[in-house]
């Protein structure tokens, strides 16, 4: 391990990756600081969920590099790797629970793979991170047995349980109603600041953007093409990123969102 804590979460240098013969990142370099948030957004199929996977390290590497935690990911042996990824939670799309575990145990899992705690503190610390999300209610329950925005607050607390430096998340609002990812930022947003954490968000909801993003990093075709504040994004003439937001706005579809107003008061 680095003995320096390194003032980037991510480091990354020409950085290429790709499945099988096809490479899908040709070549990111960007720097993310740590304690910030990030919003990486792109069309679809541009390499969001890739880029987000790599940092981990489970995208073949191709060429440049990537430093994260101050760690090269790919060059690390099975007990660095494991100690690596107790320092990094991922937030998945659909909560990434296990079906036919409760909440208690899918968040167990992760307190057992990296430490060797014993079971009554495992519980202790489990219900701690529910109590944090709000879920303390739900930890008898089946993830099937969760709404959408409980399935997400559980997946957080999942990602979360190691108390990460880093977390990553693929599209957290996808699926929700506008009132509950306007919920879910909030509770991310201050959880990250109560527990010192650095996010990373893969998302293309320009209303969740604006609430939670310091800085964008705008992919296209496996490249960076915007990489700055989030005032910048917004003001910014290329045309990429004129037409991303211009789309993301009406993907919020003004029409659906008075609805939901109307049916909640
Ligand atoms: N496991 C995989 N094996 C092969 N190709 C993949 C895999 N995952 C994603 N891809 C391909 O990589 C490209 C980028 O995918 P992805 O990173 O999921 O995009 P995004 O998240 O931006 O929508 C797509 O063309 C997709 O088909
Ligand atoms: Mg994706």
């Amino acid at each position: 391990m680095s003995s320096e804590p390194s003032p980037y979460v991510i480091e990354a240098e020409h950085f290429a990756v790709g499945y099988g013969e096809r490479t899908i990142l040709h070549d990111i370099t960007t720097k993310i600081a740590r304690g910030s948030v990030t919003c990486i957004c792109g069309g679809s199929g541009c390499g969001k969920s890739t880029f987000l996977r790599s940092t981990i390290g489970l995208v073949p590497h191709k060429g440049g590099s990537v430093r994260v935690l101050g760690e090269d990911v790919n060059s690390l042996d099975d007990d660095a790797r494991s100690e690596f990824l107790s320092r990094v939670g991922f937030m998945y799309q659909n909560g990434g629970l296990i079906n036919s575990l409760t909440v208690l145990d899918n968040l167990k899992i992760p307190l057992m793979a990296h430490t060797k705690l014993p079971d009554d503190v495992i519980e202790e610390l489990v219900y701690h991170k529910l109590a944090q999300v709000q879920l303390t209610h739900a930890v008898h329950l089946l993830p099937g047995e969760l709404s959408g925005g409980m399935l997400k607050r559980a997946g957080f607390a999942r990602a979360m349980v190691l108390e990460p430096e880093l977390v990553l998340s693929d599209e957290p609002s996808a699926g929700l109603d506008p009132v509950t990812a306007a919920d879910l930022d909030a509770l991310m947003i201050r959880l990250k600041e109560e527990l010192g954490m650095t996010l990373i968000v893969v998302t293309h909801d320009l209303d969740s953007i604006k609430r939670i993003a310091d800085r964008i990093v705008m992919l296209d075709k496996g490249y960076v093409k915007f990489d700055g504040p989030l005032n910048e994004a917004l003001n910014c003439d290329l045309p990429l990123v004129r037409n991303f937001f211009a789309r993301a706005s009406n993907e919020g579809h003004p029409g659906v969102q008075s609805l939901w107003q109307k049916y909640r008061d």
